[in-house]
């Protein structure tokens, strides 16, 4: 498989090479000015670099902030997926990653050449992919969706079509029993969400009666059941911003809870446990890896950077802009605009 991250190159500036006396804030701030950056931030970034971020969102309002940006430069704060598609649907841009090894489960999950042959396996199906696959992948792919536009067109696609459904299978789950679709599932999943215990859920909730419970739809089944919302990242913050209740669970990945907490500080949100009680297993360790000195140094570098054959930008560039004429116009709320 193609690596479309370019890593930095023997001179660059490492984090031992740093000034450690630097203020991160202050020189970040002026590398955007005078590189005319724009720093994007998925809600599962620390709550440092959310604050930093010029624009905070999900999957799919970061790929339309990515299209529309006339920036220079795009700092991803995000994993690689989302970074890679930045670049397919802006390559005049330069799209950084702070850290080139911040990828995903689902991504990891579903390798090309078995995905082709997935494909092969099944003619006559059309096959819409989630968002966290590779660029090949996404190449091999006729419709992109997100967890906040899939719902909306798979309802567009006539029902005697059958699907391929990849690469996370309690999306797809979701997908099918709302939908009433019987799309084919590939088996992959996010180690982040997959990991929420059912047994110690049910347990909190009798602690909090009155909390609800909203969760991604990344997580199984048995957690979905119990989940008075589930949705988006973006669909669970509006949830838990304009719901009256005053306390909430919160099964996805629980930086999110600062934003949540931006917009409501005086409602309380709890992180849902995972099999292991009180562990932080639902952070995502992808995410994880991008850190405030990393975006200095990428900034400096210019490095690590997303780079691909035009051919395969163009074969994934198809099935990301079906996605993009097919989802519904976005809903401006608070958090749409700076963060
Ligand atoms: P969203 O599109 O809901 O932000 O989800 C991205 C993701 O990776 C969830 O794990
Ligand atoms: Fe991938 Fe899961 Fe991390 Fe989202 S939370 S980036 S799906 S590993």
């Amino acid at each position: 498989m193609q690596d479309t991250v370019v890593p930095p190159g023997k001179g660059a500036l490492t984090e031992e090479g740093m000034d450690p006396f630097v203020d991160l804030h202050a020189e970040i701030d002026r590398l955007r000015r005078e590189k005319n950056a724009v720093i994007l931030a998925h809600f599962y970034q620390d709550s440092e670099i959310q604050d930093l971020a010029d624009f905070v969102g999900d999957s799919l309002e970061l790929s339309r902030k990515a299209q529309a940006t006339d920036a220079g430069i795009i700092v991803f704060c995000g994993v690689r997926f989302m970074g890679e598609a930045a670049k397919i649907l802006n390559p005049s841009r330069t799209v950084l990653l702070p850290d080139a090894e911040a990828g995903c489960s689902l991504e990891d999950s579903c390798q090309p050449e078995d995905f082709r042959a997935f494909r092969d396996k099944h003619p006559g199906h059309l096959s819409i992919t989630y968002i966290n696959c590779s660029a090949a992948v996404k190449a091999l792919s006729d419709i992109i969706v997100t967890s906040s536009n899939a719902e909306a067109i798979i309802r567009q696609i006539p029902e005697d079509q059958p699907i391929l459904f990849a690469p996370d299978r309690y999306l797809g789950g979701y997908l099918n029993r709302i939908t009433g679709r019987n799309m084919m599932l590939w088996p992959g999943t996010c180690i982040v969400h997959e990991q929420f215990s059912e047994r110690e859920l049910v347990k909190l909730k009798v602690h909090h009666p009155s909390a609800l419970v909203v969760a991604h739809p990344e997580c199984p089944e048995a957690i979905l059941n119990l989940a008075d919302h589930v949705g988006s990242t973006k669909s669970i913050l509006n949830f838990t911003q304009t719901n009256k209740a005053e306390k909430f669970i919160i099964a996805t990945e629980p930086h999110i809870i600062h934003q949540m907490q931006k917009a409501a500080p005086n409602k309380t949100f709890i992180t849902a446990p995972g099999v292991d009680g009180d562990c932080d297993c639902a952070n995502c360790p992808y995410m994880e890896k991008n850190t405030l000195e990393k975006i200095y140094l990428c900034m400096v570098n210019e490095a690590p950077y997303f780079q691909m054959d035009e051919a395969l930008r163009l074969a994934a560039l198809k099935p990301l802009q079906r996605m993009m004429d097919m989802s519904p116009p976005a809903v401006q709320t608070p958090q749409s605009s700076a963060a």
